[in-house]
């Protein structure tokens, strides 16, 4: 404790493998580099560590979809490979365990005109936020996105649409559009899962470094968070780094186990509720009814992008797929509309939703 008052958090970031932390910063670097050797490096660092195939296709997918066979609630996943965000999302499926980076979700009005909902939408001024935008608009910018994103649409399960209540998602969607991207509750999804599981060779102090890292690369978003996040935890406000550390010992926790304190959807931070992409349309599915009985006893801000498409309220039959809808050869019941390679979510549709999911250890947020 005093060492960390003198030495600052730094000491969290390299504690035991500072060598091993260092070498797997070398690592991580050039999957952040905008060039085709910074693409490969994201393919054969997602090979290498989750064991992805990226088959490649002779023919890149670039559908031309049919609106009147999308609707209300057909959930967008994308897997972005090259620069800033493919190397970002690439850290963020190692540590997830999820194949797909980032989500979004479709919205029909009531004119039957196409929208996609979408949580880190980078605004004119280059502040990422939720916004709900025309589906035309949405797919020229997915077309020109630098980051080579490969995309696919998972169909709700028509059972599940019949009980999609459209009227209370459009509701949520316009109370959440221009609200900011919720960097916090990623950064605590992850370790969530981190502290369950740590996938070799990652541990709780690697994902702190990485972070570390983009925070210097992305610095406005970062501002201030940890103390946030940790405050709201410990059920305090506006303590500082050491006031957390102190407190922390207080109440006779160690810092790992404050980290994986399960997040409330109800947490509101200074920059107003915040979401991130999955978040948002898991809270948008709550308030529809996508979840039935159990809808209250989810807590989505828990939520990984693996948990979300692992979910059993996707189309399962093939036939009933749209007729411009690419399932590959390997027979899955999803439509890639975009990109040259084969997207594969393994474990797609097979969970069924049940109370308390993906929270690990809720027992610390009724002793604290
Ligand atoms: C759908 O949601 C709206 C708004 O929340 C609510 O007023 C309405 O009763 C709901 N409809 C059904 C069928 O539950
Ligand atoms: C799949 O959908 C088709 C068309 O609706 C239907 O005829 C068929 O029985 C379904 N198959 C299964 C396994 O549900």
């Amino acid at each position: 404790m005093e060492y960390v008052k003198q030495h600052g958090i730094s000491v969290f970031l390299m504690p035991s493998g500072m060598l091993g932390t260092l070498l797997s910063l070398v690592d991580v670097l050039p999957l952040f580099s905008n060039t085709a050797w910074g693409q490969n490096y994201n393919l054969a660092f997602l090979k290498k560590h989750m064991g992805a195939t990226f088959e490649k296709h002779p023919h890149p997918r670039q559908a031309t979809i049919n609106p009147d066979d999308v609707h209300s609630g057909d959930f967008l996943a994308l897997s972005k490979i090259r620069g800033r965000w493919g190397g970002f999302e690439t850290l963020e499926k190692w540590v997830t365990g999820a194949f797909a980076g980032h989500t979004a979700v479709c919205l029909k009005d009531d004119l039957g005109n196409l929208w996609v909902g979408e949580s880190g939408h980078e605004n004119e001024k280059g502040e990422e936020i939720n916004a709900v935008i025309p589906w035309d608009d949405w797919w020229e910018l997915t077309l020109k996105d630098e980051s080579n994103p490969q995309v696919a649409l998972l169909p709700l399960h028509p059972e599940v649409r019949v009980r999609f209540n459209n009227t209370a998602a459009w509701e949520y969607a316009r109370k959440m559009s221009g609200k900011p991207y919720g960097y916090h509750n990623m950064i605590f999804s992850w370790i969530d899962t981190v502290a369950d599981n740590y996938p070799p060779p990652l541990d709780a102090h690697l994902v702190i470094s990485v972070m570390s890292m983009w925070t210097r690369v992305h610095p406005a978003y970062a501002a201030n968070m940890w103390n946030e996040v940790l405050n709201k935890r410990l059920g305090t406000e506006d303590l500082d780094l050491y006031g957390i550390l102190a407190e922390t010992e207080k109440c006779g926790i160690t810092f790992d186990q404050l980290l994986t304190i399960p997040e409330q959807d109800e947490w509101v931070y200074s920059n107003g509720q915040s979401t991130t992409c999955v978040a948002l349309i898991l809270a948008m599915y709550k308030e529809a009814g996508v979840f039935g009985p159990v809808s209250n006893s989810i807590q989505v801000t828990e939520f990984t992008i693996r948990d979300a498409y692992m979910l059993k309220i996707f189309e399962d039959n093939q036939t009933r797929l749209p007729r411009w809808c690419s399932s590959g050869d390997n027979k899955v019941s999803f439509c890639q509309i975009l990109g040259e390679y084969q997207m594969e979510l393994p474990g797609y549709n097979t969970l069924d939703p049940y109370a308390n999911m993906n929270e690990k250890l809720s027992f610390l947020t009724s002793t604290l």
